[in-house]
């Protein structure tokens, strides 16, 4: 940072697309990280000196012990993404700090990656390209390889926010019968036909595909666990692309070794990226990706545009959007 201040400094704890880094530059005095370099919470605090508002990713963990550091000076944390799991929103909110997420502009995104999951799941994907690719693929026959048709089967989907509605939308497109589980009954014009289960037990017994889309919060950790997997249709298929923390991995993973669940697709996983459940590396029946949900390039400029509008309410003195706290 060079010269005099003239506007609000704002610490970028990540690379953000290209587009979204100049109207920041452009706007505002700004610390970017140019080589994307993961700031631990020490870093983060030392480069919270003097700072007006941090743009984050859910890759920094706003802890309490980390907010409890950072200068008084610091007025918002703005999150380039949805999930807000990364920060201690009770912390932040004492010490007089908005967050702000961005919700809405990734729906489409992430209901994408949850049918390729399902899909991936279902018809054997990770399996058939790693035959191509390791030249291990040398013969078709009729009982080569066989998946599962999605196609009129029960999509069963936990949290019916934004990115359920979105993934109950897509499903349909496989003629799937819509089922959901929420806190509250969506309005009849939201629900489009979709079957209301006011307990997630009742949910979860006509559950061909499970998909996850709840928050990670205190209610949802660990939602997943061997005691719902037995409440799930035998050969039921898991999908995650909400986070890791809703599974129990333990659960999940002697369920998918014994064949109870015929397979689970997933995007995200606890201790992401590298404390990963090592089972999930080789169990032939799980499809994973490396939490790609909103990863396309127009979702994350606008996840970017998301969160600057948000950073411009803040210091324009008006209620920023999609403020959490
Ligand atoms: C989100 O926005 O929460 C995505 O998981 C990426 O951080």
């Amino acid at each position: 940072m060079n010269g005099k201040k003239t506007s609000p400094v704002i610490l970028v704890t990540r690379k953000l697309p290209p587009a979204v880094e100049a109207r920041i530059a452009r706007d505002y005095e700004c610390i970017l990280n140019g080589d994307d370099r993961l700031y631990d919470d020490a870093e983060l605090v030392d480069q919270s000196d003097g700072v007006d508002a941090i743009v984050c990713c859910h890759t920094e963990h706003f802890t309490r012990a980390v907010i409890g550091q950072l200068p008084d000076s610091v007025r918002a944390i703005v999150n380039f993404s949805v999930g807000v799991d990364h920060c201690d929103l009770e912390a932040a909110g004492s010490k007089g700090i908005v967050v702000t997420n961005t919700p809405d502009v990734l729906s489409d995104a992430t209901a994408e990656i949850t049918m390729l999951c399902m899909l991936g799941a279902a018809r054997r994907a990770g399996e058939g390209f790693h035959m191509v690719r390791q030249d291990l693929w040398h013969d078709w026959s009729p009982t080569f390889m066989l998946g599962t048709q999605v196609t009129g089967k029960r999509f069963g989907i936990v949290g019916m926010g934004r990115v359920g509605q979105v993934a109950a939308r897509r499903a349909r497109g496989f003629d799937m019968e819509i089922h959901y589980h929420n806190r509250r009954r969506l309005a009849p014009a939201a629900e489009q036909g979709a079957i209301y289960h006011e307990t997630l037990e009742s949910l979860l017994s006509v559950s061909d595909v499970l998909s996850l889309h709840c928050p990670n919060n205190p209610d949802s950790r660990g939602l997943l666990n061997a005691e719902r997997i037995g409440q799930l249709p035998d050969g039921a298929i898991v999908v995650n692309t909400a986070r890791g923390a809703v599974v129990d991995d333990e659960a999940l993973v002697e369920a998918l070794g014994s064949d109870r669940i015929r397979a689970a697709g997933l995007d995200v996983f606890n201790g992401e990226p590298d404390g990963i459940h090592p089972a999930y590396r080789e169990l032939g029946n799980v499809f994973v990706l490396p939490h790609l949900g909103s990863a396309t390039v127009e979702t994350r400029d606008a996840m970017g545009f998301r969160a600057l509008d948000n950073l411009d309410a803040i210091f324009a003195g008006r209620e920023p959007a999609d403020r959490v706290t």
